[in-house]
């Protein structure tokens, strides 16, 4: 667990009120004391469905979930709060990986729900998700349907009085241990992007099957799913049909800032582990951090957590200050500090040398939980096409 002598003077920035800098110090203190027991106890490594579930409990339990869900349905804002969505990323991810995976999927999982869900849908669904009950999952991603979300084939057809739904998704976070899925599939309505459409189902629901489950190099839960013919009752679409796709990008728009989020803090629990190494390490008869290149090393990362903080904290803001799009700041924003998170991490297992790479060393965890977030949520060349998109057409 990270001794919390991370930098926090970003917090004095004009991005932030009171509340924003109280949510951070409380919930580095309850990360400090109740994360442990859940993922370093016996085995949590190697049973992630078991420790996710417990994460969620005490997530809902210690009432961090409700900054997930608007203030009407259980939750802490009326509408959702990116900084602080964004602090509480950055501070779980400091602590624990996995924390900070279960916190973001209960959010991203539940967000086409939180924006486009009948008021019957989100009573149903947004209480219990902030409250812990319900694991939600988000799925979009098809073995032919990664970065180009237009190609979806999954098909959602009346059927009768319902909806039927038939196709595979893949790659899907808490895939297996989810209690429903905001499931994106084509209604036909135009080809292309203007032909999909949202809709939530229960993960009990039949002709639902977990086809099989992805091992991946920082375990989490995560699946490939089938949906035969499922049937779903029409009330349970969100949102216009034909509207799914910007649905989904607008639900990447709030979340895609908090995965670069996510990134600062693993790249801060990366500088914190050098800063401690470099001084008790020993090397030619004086500590590691008295050498030039180790300081130009921990100079080099100081540089990049700032950098990918200001560009975080300013797309929350903007956000959060009501602006209807902020595709161009997230996208930078994830860009820029999921890929520097990596260097960071690489310089921090660099000067650990042999250990830096050895299972159980907090820095070579690090360097196997940063990896995935410069693909999921829109690959690093994704967000480039989408920021070159939006100066092409200004
Ligand atoms: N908000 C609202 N509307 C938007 C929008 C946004 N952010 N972005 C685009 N749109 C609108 C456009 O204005 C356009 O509208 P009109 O038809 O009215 O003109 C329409 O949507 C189509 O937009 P594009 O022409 O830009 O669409 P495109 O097919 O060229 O694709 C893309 C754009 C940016 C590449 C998009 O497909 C994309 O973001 N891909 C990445 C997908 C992704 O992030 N996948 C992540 C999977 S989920 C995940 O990883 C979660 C997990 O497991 C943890």
């Amino acid at each position: 667990m990270t001794d919390s002598t991370s930098d926090r003077t970003f917090l004095s920035w004009p991005f932030f009120d009171d509340h924003h800098r109280t949510l951070a110090d409380r919930l580095d203190a309850w990360a400090a004391a109740t994360l442990p027991d859940i993922v370093d106890a016996p085995g949590a490594h190697e049973d992630v469905d078991t420790t996710c579930r417990a994460l969620v409990k005490a997530l809902g339990d210690g009432g961090w979930l409700r900054y997930a869900v608007p203030k009407a349905y259980g939750g802490m804002f009326d509408t959702l709060d990116v900084r602080s969505l964004c602090i509480i990323r950055e501070t779980l991810a400091r602590h624990s990986g996995l924390a900070d995976f279960a916190f973001a999927m209960q959010g991203l999982g539940s967000g086409a729900i939180t924006l486009a869900g009948s008021d019957a849908i989100k009573s149903a669904y947004l209480p219990a998700v902030a409250a812990g009950e319900k694991i939600a999952a988000f799925a979009l991603t098809e073995p032919e349907a990664g970065s180009d979300v237009a190609s979806i084939a999954s098909t959602l057809k009346d059927a009768g009085g319902e909806l039927s739904l038939s196709g595979e998704k893949t790659y899907i976070s808490n895939g297996g241990i989810a209690d429903f899925y905001c499931v994106f599939a084509r209604t036909g309505e135009a080809p292309g992007a203007r032909g999909l459409s949202a809709v939530v189902i229960d993960a009990d629901t039949p002709g639902l099957e977990i086809a099989e489950r992805i091992e991946v190099i920082a375990p989490h839960p995560l699946a490939k799913l089938f949906f035969q013919g499922c049937h779903v009752p029409k009330e349970n679409l969100l949102g216009a049909r034909g509207a799914g796709f910007k649905l989904a990008m607008a639900t990447l728009d709030i979340f895609r800032s908090t995965v670069g989020a996510a990134a600062l803090g693993f790249a801060r629990r990366a500088l914190e582990e050098a800063l401690k190494r470099t001084r008790e390490r020993e090397l030619f008869g004086a500590p590691l951090a008295d050498l030039p290149i180790t300081q130009e090393r921990l100079a080099e990362m100081a540089l990049d957590i700032d950098a990918s903080a200001l560009l975080i904290y300013r797309a929350a803001w903007t956000k959060d200050s009501g602006a209807p799009r902020v595709t161009r700041e997230a996208a930078m924003a994830k860009l820029y500090a999921t890929d520097q998170a990596q260097l960071v991490i690489d310089k921090a297992v660099q000067m650990f040398g042999g250990m830096g790479v050895t299972k159980g060393v907090k820095v070579e965890e690090l360097y196997r939980e940063i990896r995935a977030l410069r693909i999921y949520e829109g690959a690093s060349e994704v967000q480039k096409l989408v920021i070159a998109r939006q100066l092409l057409s200004q």
